[in-house]
């Protein structure tokens, strides 16, 4: 462990005393946590619909299964919904949504509760009851929270699937789940143009047995026509769902129901499918979502994740909607059709409360501070990030160009299987350091060890853990239970702490800051990959031999891919020097995983550095990519091995268009 010097730990900022003065959440909270967290948690369950109160607040004798509020039953879709309309806020707007086109949608809270009733009836009608596993593969819609809605409603498992994923991916996590019922649309519009999905839903669920239903929504209409069609399994949302009673009688679930799962890359090739339950989850995440961004009942939140992201399940999703929030949501890329399109819609819908990405910052700063300066930002008082560590410069660009100067930003630290935010601010009350997410939030409880689970000193890097259950945590990897306790449990199983996978240090004010990942797991403008996913699927492409896939440092992305491959076979006689051999292998990538986990660079060497147990020592590759040397070699089973893709890098680096 080496001493790593912290950047910005200098740069202070207190919260603006008015910002204090009005905030939701006051200093006490941390000390009142501490004392008794589980009296904590208990009092944040509260602020939810209960139709059975909970007799233990928490249980650990199954862990790392923890029980969160055993006893206790609730419908998370009535907490989300129908809990307003009944307080008299049904005309509250839910959501304004902004298509990518420019055409756009209000919907309150009363309509919404029609629409998931609707959806909720025609899903038993298809089949679907509780414990069944329902699958969405959908652009950011309405209809896409209602569906997520209605699951929760009849106590369907949801998981979505991020709609830039291939059919491969999408088939992947059709099966692991079992779905009975998949819910995607004629089409979506990307960057400006409409593209046809149905085929590939077709590709996903094609030998299947177990999906009974393709569900249908329209949105791209004639821009797509010649849907392909199943007769019997496919059926259109508009014949089932608007023909539907908006009449529907909610049964109450378990507190550890589950409630959805989500898949993210681990160390393997096969992405973990994380399950998060009911009544735990959602304390966390209405609580976080409330306390974090500050939430006014005159707020208007924008979350602009994907929706199929966790970032979205959480507070564009479950929290906000649990708290009667009103939320922007935007289907488009941001930067269609012109690089201000985000700003466009903060000054129409007067956002208050934009949650972003460092790569999307990064992104904005290469257009310069008059790119945000055009649109009247001044609706503005809370920003937020999440994704990545925030660079500080990209922190105080966002700070005094879009925040005015004047708003707090909240960089909250989390993660998949955290189901909720851990490492964040109260913004009234935590003074920020940019690059930091300050300190664990009250009620939770992380640190920063050593490989023998020892605190480390200040400035001292070691690896981030959480060191006492939390509501919020994912309960396992859907049909890998062991995978679960081995991924996260078994390696500090003595002391009982979860290890998050990110490197981090801790600065004297106990102030975190995180590192890299200490896996095989690369953040790609905020996205987890797996190099091993990767590398499976270049080695998939009759061409590669073996492949190793490492992160470089990117300025806008973060960390950007680079495939070295060793080829196998000869070069095709018209393209002697391999020319086409980067484009075919980033589309097949692209085909087998998605366009985000397409290589930015393919490099190709005659060997590559391994262990002598085999195995490739990818960071000596990202080491030499990111232009560090002196990584430890002892292990290398053949010390020529670096050698060669040395050369072969620097001959690329000469080369590279
Ligand atoms: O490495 C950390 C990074 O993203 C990982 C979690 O990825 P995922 O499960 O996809 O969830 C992303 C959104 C919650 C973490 O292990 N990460 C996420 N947020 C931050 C972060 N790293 C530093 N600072 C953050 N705020």
């Amino acid at each position: 462990m080496t001493d790593v010097p912290a950047p910005g730990q200098d740069l202070l900022f207190p919260p603006p005393a008015e910002f204090a003065a009005r905030a939701n959440v006051d200093a006490g909270e941390y000390a009142r946590a501490a004392a008794d967290p589980e009296a904590f948690w208990a009092e944040k369950a509260a602020r939810l619909q209960w139709d059975e109160p909970w007799h233990t607040v928490f249980d650990g004798s199954t862990m790392p299964t923890a029980q969160w509020f055993a006893g206790g039953r609730l419908n998370v879709a009535v907490n989300c919904v129908d809990r307003h309309v009944t307080a008299g806020r049904g005309d509250k707007v839910a959501l304004h949504w902004e298509g990518e086109p420019g055409d756009s949608r209000t919907i309150t809270y009363a309509e919404l509760q029609e629409e998931v009733c609707r959806l909720a009836n025609a899903l038993e009608g298809l089949g679907v009851g509780h414990g069944d596993r329902v699958v969405l593969y959908l652009p950011v819609l309405p209809e896409t929270i209602v569906a997520t809605l209605a699951c929760a409603r009849i106590g369907a498992v949801v998981s979505l699937v991020f709609g830039g994923f291939s059919a491969e991916a999408l088939r992947f996590r059709v099966a692991d789940t079992g779905a009975r019922v998949l819910v995607t649309t004629d089409g979506q519009f990307r960057r400006g143009s409409a593209v046809g999905v149905k085929a590939a839903a077709d590709a996903a669920v094609e030998g299947l047995d177990h999906v009974e239903h393709v569900l249908v929504l329209r949105r791209t209409g004639d821009a797509t026509p010649d849907v392909p069609w199943t007769p019997g399994r496919d059926v259109w949302w508009h014949d089932v769902v608007d023909t539907a009673s908006s009449e529907h009688e909610a049964p109450s679930f378990d507190a550890e129901n589950p409630l959805f799962i989500i898949y993210t890359s681990g160390t393997t090739g096969r992405p973990k499918g994380l399950v998060h339950t009911s009544g735990g989850y959602l304390t966390h995440a209405s609580w976080t979502h409330w306390a974090v961004f500050d939430l006014k009942d005159d707020d208007v939140y924008w979350c602009q994740a994907d929706l199929a992201w966790v970032t979205a399940h959480t507070y564009e999703m479950y929290g906000p909607l649990s708290n009667g929030a009103t939320q922007v949501i935007y289907e488009g890329s941001p930067l269609t059709p012109h690089p201000g399109r985000h700003f466009e819609v903060i000054e129409k819908y007067g956002v208050t409360t934009y949650y972003t990405a460092p790569t999307l910052v990064r992104t904005f700063m290469k257009h310069g501070p008059e790119l945000p300066a055009r649109y009247d930002l001044s609706s503005l008082r809370l920003l937020g990030s999440v994704g990545e560590a925030i660079n500080p410069e990209a922190w105080l660009w966002l700070h005094r160009n879009v925040g005015g100067g004047r708003c707090p930003i909240v960089d909250t630290w989390w993660q998949s299987e955290t189901g909720a935010a851990v490492v964040a601010p109260l913004p009234g009350v935590t003074p920020l350091k940019p690059g930091s997410g300050t300190v664990p939030l009250p009620g939770l409880s992380a640190t920063v060890v050593d490989d023998a689970g020892e605190e480390v000193a200040p400035g001292v890097q070691g690896v981030l853990v959480i060191t006492k259950p939390w509501p919020g945590m994912a309960r396992t990897v859907w049909g890998d239970h062991d995978r679960f306790v081995r991924s996260y449990w078994e390696p500090y199983a003595e002391r009982g702490y979860y290890l998050a996978g990110d490197s981090a240090t801790k600065d004297a004010d106990g102030y975190v800051w995180i590192g890299g990942r200490i896996d095989d797991v690369l953040n790609v403008s905020g996205h987890r990959l797996s190099s091993i996913e990767l590398e499976s699927a270049l080695v998939s492409h009759p061409r590669v031999a073996e492949a190793a896939v490492v992160g470089a440092p990117d300025d806008t992305t973060g960390q950007r891919i680079i495939a070295f491959v060793i080829t196998r076979g000869r070069a095709d006689a018209d393209d002697p020097d391999d020319a086409g051999l980067t484009a075919a292998l980033r589309a097949h990538v692209g085909e087998r995983v998605g366009a985000i986990a397409k290589p930015r660079d393919v490099v190709v060497v005659p060997d590559l550095p391994k262990t002598r147990s085999g195995k490739i020592m990818r960071r000596l590759m990202a080491d030499m990519t990111a232009g560090r040397s002196g990584g430890d070699v002892t292990s290398l089973q053949d010390e020529t091995a670096l050698a060669g893709v040395e050369q072969a890098w620097a001959r690329y680096l000469a080369t590279r268009p």
